[in-house]
């Protein structure tokens, strides 16, 4: 399958995986897509020995990495104590489920979130990522700044970047961006409130000879094939391959993502600041219940967030009932994920059903 997204990066199928899963990103570039490793859950060592891995079992394919890099100097990072009053409703609300938490907003947060946070931690994450040489880097959030596209075309690397609307589309092209990833609000994730459907062709007819790749919702053939039918040159998917035996994410939450439903998804700023779609759990109904302070800024909101959920998750581990708080990331096909497959399956199962749904075309439906 020939699209200006597979000429681009010399690849066999027109297929990005994003994921924080190592071993998601290596198994998708060596299935002949291109595998897309989420840079800010890591700090710089992390980060490296991830890339050396993955390059070693990319043996040659190409790989790309996403980075958080925000569009001016760094402000707001939140570094002095989180409101009492915030503190004390997560605390509640973690009580009402059995969970303890003292000392909650003082934890220390986790390097992984202060280094992707900080000035200095993003520049060091985007040291390791050119190090590596990675054939893409996208930005993640909002636009891609200048000064990542700048650093990325003198290290010869293409630069994409994740929109959800045509403003910012026209303002990514404007500053010299080489893929387009046009990501509907049914993405996992940040995301935007334009279904992928009517986002795709109206980026596609904006972009010129810049390949887009359509994003939010694919995670089956049919659902590549309409993408290439919309004028993608690919698609890019990210909550597929939760459902995939490479995939880190704790069992205990995996579990939870196999029995929900396509509707049981919000998108919500209860847990990073920011409109984010995510599994609906009771931290969503709380923090949207009358009695709820308002949600704080994002890099505050996150740092609170990222204290309870490892709570949650710990709480979990240990093999309490804490489902009805648990949830993360994912976007509405989180309703088709019923079993864990392993990744060269899915990606596999992808490509057939995606050449079986064109050669279908024109036949009687
Ligand atoms: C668990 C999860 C975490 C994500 N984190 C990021 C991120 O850090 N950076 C980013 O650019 N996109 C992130 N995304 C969005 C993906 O890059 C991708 O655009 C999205 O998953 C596509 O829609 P889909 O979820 O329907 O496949 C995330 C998505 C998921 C599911």
């Amino acid at each position: 399958m020939d699209t200006r997204f597979t000429t681009m990066f010399g690849l066999e199928l027109p297929l990005a995986g994003f994921s924080r899963s190592p071993g998601v990103v290596a198994e998708v570039s060596a299935a002949g897509g291109l595998g897309v490793l989420a840079a800010t859950p890591y700090v710089p060592d992390e980060l490296d020995r991830h890339l050396t891995w993955i390059a070693e079992r990319c043996d040659g394919a190409p790989f790309g990495v996403d980075l958080l890099v925000p569009p001016g100097p760094m402000t707001g990072v939140a570094s002095g104590p989180l409101p009492v009053t915030h503190v004390d409703f997560v605390r509640e609300l973690l009580a009402e489920h059995g969970i303890a938490s003292p000392g909650l907003g003082q934890l220390g947060h986790g390097a992984t979130t202060t280094t992707s946070l900080s000035a200095d931690g993003v520049e060091a994450l985007l040291d390791v990522t050119f190090a590596h040489r990675p054939a893409l880097v996208a930005n993640a959030l909002g636009p891609a700044p200048a000064r990542l596209i700048e650093r990325a075309h003198a290290e010869d690397v293409p630069v994409a970047a994740l929109i959800g609307s045509s403003t910012h589309a026209r303002r990514q092209l404007d500053l010299g961006v080489d893929v387009l990833v046009a990501q509907g609000t049914e993405a996992g994730g940040h995301t935007g409130s334009i279904a992928t459907m009517v986002l795709t062709p109206e980026i596609v007819d904006l972009a010129g000879d810049v390949p887009v790749l359509a994003a939010g919702g694919i995670a089956d053939g049919r659902q590549l094939a309409a993408s290439l039918a919309l004028g993608a040159a690919g698609a890019w998917c990210g909550s597929v391959w939760l459902a995939s035996e490479e995939d880190i994410t704790p069992t205990t939450v995996k579990r939870r993502l196999l029995r929900a439903g396509s509707g049981d998804t919000v998108r919500s700023t209860a847990r990073t600041g920011k409109p984010a779609r995510q599994l609906r759990s009771a931290w969503h109904d709380a923090w949207e219940s009358a009695d709820a302070p308002p949600v704080l800024p994002m890099n505050q909101q996150l740092l609170l967030s990222k204290d309870a959920w490892a709570l949650i998750e710990a709480a979990a581990e240990e093999g309490r009932d804490v489902d009805e708080l648990t949830s993360f990331f994912v976007g509405q096909v989180v309703g088709r994920m019923t079993e864990i497959r392993p990744t060269r399956q899915i990606v596999h199962d992808m490509v057939a059903g995606c050449v079986e749904a064109i050669g279908g075309l024109g036949g009687r439906r």
